[in-house]
This record gives C-alpha cells, sequence and structure tokens, in this order.
C-alpha cells in the first residue's frame, strides 16, 4: 500500500491529481471510477489545472441514489456533470453514472456492471470512505464479493448526505452501487481523506480485521492501493502524520504501523 500523508485537503487534491495525470500521459484511453461526495472535489480540481488531452478518457461514477427525478440536483449524474465531466472537458457520451431514475434498477445496475467490464475494467477507481466505512454505497454487512446492486441507505448516510438536500427527509433512501467485488476489480484503487471525523475509520479500515462490518477494510484485499490522507485524518495511522509537520508530503509503501 503506498501511503501519502499531506497538510491539508488542498494537497489531497494535488497529489490524487498528480497520480490520475501520470495514468492518463501514459494511457490516453484509461477508464476511471469517479466518487462523488466532498473528498474528491479537490483531486478534480486540481486535475483540471493539468489540462490534459482527456478526449479518450472514460469515466463511471461509483454510484447514483435511486428515486430521484433525471436533472435533480444532487442526483450524482448531476454532480459528476458539473464537477467532472464540465471540469475536465470529459465528453459526456464517456462517462457513465447508474440509472438510478429507471424503471428497474436492479436491471440497470446489473447492466452497468457488464457495461464496465465491455469498457475494459476500470484503471484507477478514486474513493471516498464514509464514517461508517462504507466505500461507494457499501454499506455494513455488504458482501466482500457483491456486484453493483440496488442497496439501501443506512440512516448514518443519510444524516451525512443531509447536507446536501434542503431537508434531511429529501435524502433518498436507496440507491445504485458499485459492489466490493466490482470495485476490487479495479487495476488502482486511489482513496482520498480528509478530516479529523475520519480518523478514526481510516485506521480501522486500513488497521483492522478484513470485514464486512468495515466494507473499506477490503482496500486491505487489493495489490495496488494508494491512500492520500490530510494529517488529521492520518492522525491515528502512526509515525507517518507525526513527521507531516515538518515535511509537507510523507510517503511511505508498506503496511500502515498502528
Ligand atoms: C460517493 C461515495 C461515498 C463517499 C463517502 C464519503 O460517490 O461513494 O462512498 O465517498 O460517503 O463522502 P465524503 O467525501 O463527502 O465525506
Amino acid at each position: 500500500m503506498e501511503f501519502f500523508v499531506v497538510p491539508d485537503a488542498a494537497s489531497t487534491g494535488a497529489i490524487a491529481a498528480g497520480i490520475l495525470a501520470a495514468v492518463i500521459r501514459s494511457k490516453p484511453e484509461a477508464v476511471l471510477g469517479l466518487a462523488t461526495g466532498g473528498s474528491p472535489l479537490p483531486v478534480y480540481a486540481a486535475l483540471a489545472a493539468h489540462r490534459l488531452d482527456m478526449s479518450g478518457i472514460r469515466g463511471f461514477a461509483l454510484d447514483e441514489y435511486v428515486g430521484l427525478p433525471a436533472g435533480h440536483p444532487q442526483s450524482y449524474a448531476e454532480v459528476i456533470r458539473r464537477e467532472v465531466t464540465e471540469r475536465l472537458h470529459l465528453d459526456p457520451a464517456r462517462v457513465s453514472v447508474p440509472a438510478g431514475a429507471a424503471v428497474d434498477p436492479e436491471r440497470a445496475a446489473a447492466a452497468y456492471d457488464a457495461a464496465i467490464a465491455q469498457a475494459g475494467g476500470i484503471d484507477v477507481q478514486i474513493l471516498g470512505i464514509g464514517h461508517n466505512g462504507h466505500v461507494a454505497f457499501n454499506e455494513p454487512g455488504s458482501a466482500l464479493d457483491s456486484r453493483t446492486r440496488v442497496e439501501a441507505l443506512t440512516e448514518r448516510t443519510r444524516q451525512a448526505n443531509a447536507r446536501y438536500f434542503s431537508s434531511p427527509d429529501d435524502v433518498p433512501g436507496r440507491c445504485i452501487t458499485q459492489g466490493l467485488g466490482t470495485i476490487l476489480e479495479a487495476r488502482q484503487l486511489l482513496l482520498v481523506v480528509s478530516g479529523a471525523d475520519k480518523a478514526d475509520i481510516l485506521h480501522t479500515a486500513l488497521s483492522g480485521p478484513v470485514t464486512t462490518d468495515c466494507p473499506a477494510s477490503i482496500l486491505q484485499l487489493h495489490p495496488h492501493v494508494t491512500v492520500v490522507a490530510d494529517e488529521t485524518a492520518a492522525a491515528r495511522l502512526g509515525s507517518a502524520s507525526a513527521s507531516a509537520e515538518t515535511t509537507p508530503v510523507t510517503v511511505r509503501t508498506g503496511a500502515v504501523g498502528v
């Protein structure tokens, strides 16, 4: 596991964007897995500044709410359009988001899983982590080999995402999410995390047992994981966070110390 500890959230964006830019330069037709939520926003902003030719890039969002009407501003399709497709000048026809407004969301989920495989699989999957250890919308209890499917959101996740809606009751209760098994098939996982409120769960995910209780613990099963964390999120991960005070970027390769 490759590990970067940086001073703040903006720096997580700069580091992660540098990693993505290198992939895109070496493989102009790369397939990117796109997270939404707050954590990857500095990444997309920093990647835009690289002004790369993105015309060959293909993108797949991690997840989408079920039940929001098409065009709803907080649907992930709209977030991806605003924050990713437009910012990075990606061809919208090459960026897919699960069809949360489909009449048959289960069928749409299976088709989405198949579309990722048909595109040759994901080269780099950008990930955030939820306070309960979810990755994408794989809530605790999700099978480690799960595929893209319809899931219920926990109350904790709905509360965390209520900040994006005018009322907590407006947060949908269901979603389509890439499965943990689907995510594990990506060739590289790039976890971006910032904030003291993520310190405990990041520590549990990377240093605790691999268990369905903490879906993000699947990162320990993948051969190519890069974690980019700010100092506050990395506070419980051992010596790297201490040395980050004097060194702007700490790079460690190998197991995370506890
Ligand atoms: C978003 C997603 C979620 C978020 C997670 C963290 O597509 O799949 O797993 O990454 O909820 O959200 P933030 O970054 O807002 O703290």
